[in-house]
């Protein structure tokens, strides 16, 4: 097979949906049919042995929210899927948006009996800034839903964004039958309670097909066609470059949990969705089938083995091959690197990678070396600019309990900034660090981390600032600035000067004494 053959196998896709729709109910399921677990059940079983191994995950289990994100890797028929998770809660965007830096498309979950909800909006609008393909996976048919035309209907409306049936149910809740895949012409029928084993479709010749009756009772089969008839007079037809373009997104029709029309949805994208996509660098666009192997860190996960102290950069390869033991740059640093230790991730292991090719995710093992946005690459040295970065928007003071344990603290917070849980701060004057984040929930995993993963029981609280900018400029002035104002500066865990503002007069003050410097609100990250 040449590379450009290994490459367009590739899928790369998250799944965005709001919390308790079936992302991980879907998951588990896509996992079966790729033969990654032998059993259903296998996700929730290993996310419970991880919560119990760790404390801080129990902040996940209470609230019923996932923090942490991974990788799955797992083949279907001519394919091999790299689905990326992301957390659902909102606190937790950050990680989303930098994961959705990562995947050539998206699968959108929706309850079938609550439509879009607040994060499937906030989700899809990140995937539209990207014009990023979704196909919209509707799901628990087997319970009451909404109509179909009106989550259509809501998709569309709400959304803005043209919809096509890829599949119609018969009925739903208690009177669910199954569906009629649109695209293969297939009747689909529901097992109920038969959740993990695989019910082969019905071919048929359209719906017009006389087997179909044999399956489904007079009323049923009048009104799918009756519906079908009407839903391909409302819908435009299946446009592949719409989709390709984030314009319109097929509407499958199931439920997870009795794995029904999982294999459509799986179908779907093994034939649609797009493989690996250019990606924006500062000096270009870089294609996948380049012969040159270029990365980039989305995500940065500190201590997944707890006893391991270990830190993976989870980089995403965008052009050519990785083999073990290649030498790559560093752009950031310029430094050269030989990678004897990167790792794959299958559904329930790491294993050491031999090769990967441009879709694939990678996890590079390192010491802080890496951070978000660095980019990686055997050719000209180009810097990736996809991964964003975020301001933060709640800042509160952290100490220590002990205050022997103040360095300490110091070093883990590093260590959670380069992971990009947090932005971390370091006043000139005082003692107290000073943690930036996105959203207030935040506060409570970080602190359970520190007192988990590092011993060192901490409290975080409420500061008078209003906001933390980077302040950037000549040397010269820089300085100038930053002594006349010590009491307001802080560093950043990479050394950089930030001004703690107190207020937006203090702020613009500033600004105005200083109209050569230049206050930002984020730092991009490369
Ligand atoms: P999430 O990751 O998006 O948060 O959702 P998750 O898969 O955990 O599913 C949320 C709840 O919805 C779970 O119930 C799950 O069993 C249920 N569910 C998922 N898919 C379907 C479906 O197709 N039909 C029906 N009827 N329910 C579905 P739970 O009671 O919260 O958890 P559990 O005790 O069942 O594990």
């Amino acid at each position: 097979m040449t590379l450009k053959s290994h490459i367009d196998r590739r899928r790369t896709f998250a799944i965005i949906s709001h919390p308790d729709a079936g992302k991980t109910t879907l998951t588990e399921k896509l996992l079966l049919f790729g033969g990654a677990i032998q059993m259903a059940g296998e996700v929730k079983a290993r996310g419970e042995r991880r919560r119990a191994r760790s404390d801080w995950m129990k902040v996940e289990q209470e609230r019923g929210i996932s923090v942490a994100s991974s990788v799955m890797t797992f083949d279907y028929e001519d394919h091999t899927f790299n689905l990326l998770d992301t957390p659902g809660h909102e606190d937790f965007s950050e990680d989303t948006y930098r994961t959705l830096s990562a995947v050539d498309s998206a699968v959108m979950v929706l309850d079938a009996a609550k439509g879009i909800e607040a994060q499937t909006l906030k989700l899809f609008e990140v995937c539209r800034l990207r014009d990023m393909p979704i196909a919209t996976f509707i799901n628990k048919m087997d319970r009451e839903a909404k109509d179909p035309f009106s989550l259509l209907d809501e998709v569309e409306q709400t959304l803005a964004l043209d919809v096509v049936p890829a599949s119609w149910p018969i009925g739903m809740g208690r009177d669910f039958l199954g569906c009629y895949d649109l695209i293969r012409d297939q009747l689909i029928l529901f097992d109920r309670g038969k959740g993990d084993t695989l019910t082969q479709g019905i071919q048929c010749s359209g719906l017009d097909d006389a087997k179909l009756a044999e399956y489904l009772p007079d009323h049923a089969l009048d009104t799918l066609r009756e519906e079908v008839d009407m839903a391909r007079g409302l819908c435009p037809e299946f446009d592949l470059q719409a989709y390709l373009e984030g314009t319109q997104t097929p509407v499958f029709f199931g439920s997870a949990i009795n794995n029904f029309g999982v294999r459509e949805l799986l179908a779907g994208l093994g034939a649609f969705a797009p493989s690996p996509r250019p990606a924006p660098a500062v000096e270009r666009a870089v294609a996948p089938d380049e012969a040159k192997f270029s990365a980039f860190v989305f995500k940065i996960q500190a201590n997944m083995d707890p006893k391991h102290r270990d830190r993976i950069a989870f980089v995403r390869i965008v052009s050519g091959q990785f083999k073990k033991g290649m030498k790559m740059t560093h752009v950031r640093s310029g430094k050269v690197m030989a990678v004897h230790n990167a790792q794959l991730f299958l559904a329930q292991d790491r294993e050491i990678a031999e090769e990967a090719v441009a879709g694939d995710i990678i996890g590079l093992p390192n010491h802080g070396t890496l951070r978000i946005g660095d980019t990686l690459t055997t050719g000209e040295k180009i810097r990736f600019t996809g991964v964003p970065s975020f301001a933060p928007e709640i800042l509160q003071k952290v100490r220590p309990d002990d205050p022997m344990k103040a360095k300490h603290l110091g070093r883990a917070l590093e260590q959670l900034a380069e992971e990009g849980a947090a932005r971390v701060f370091k006043p000139y004057l005082g003692s107290d660090w000073v943690v930036g984040v996105v959203g207030p929930l935040q506060f409570d995993v970080l602190a359970d981390r520190i007192r988990t993963e590092y011993q060192i029981p901490v409290k975080f609280e409420p500061t008078s600032l209003l906001t933390a900018e980077w302040v950037e400029g000549d040397a010269r002035l820089l300085k100038q600035f930053v002594d006349g104002n010590r009491a307001s500066i802080a560093e950043d865990h990479t050394g950089a000067p930030v001004y703690l503002a107190r207020n937006s007069w203090h702020l613009d003050k500033a600004k105005d004494d200083f109209p050569d410097l230049r206050f930002l609100k984020t730092k991009e990250e490369i």
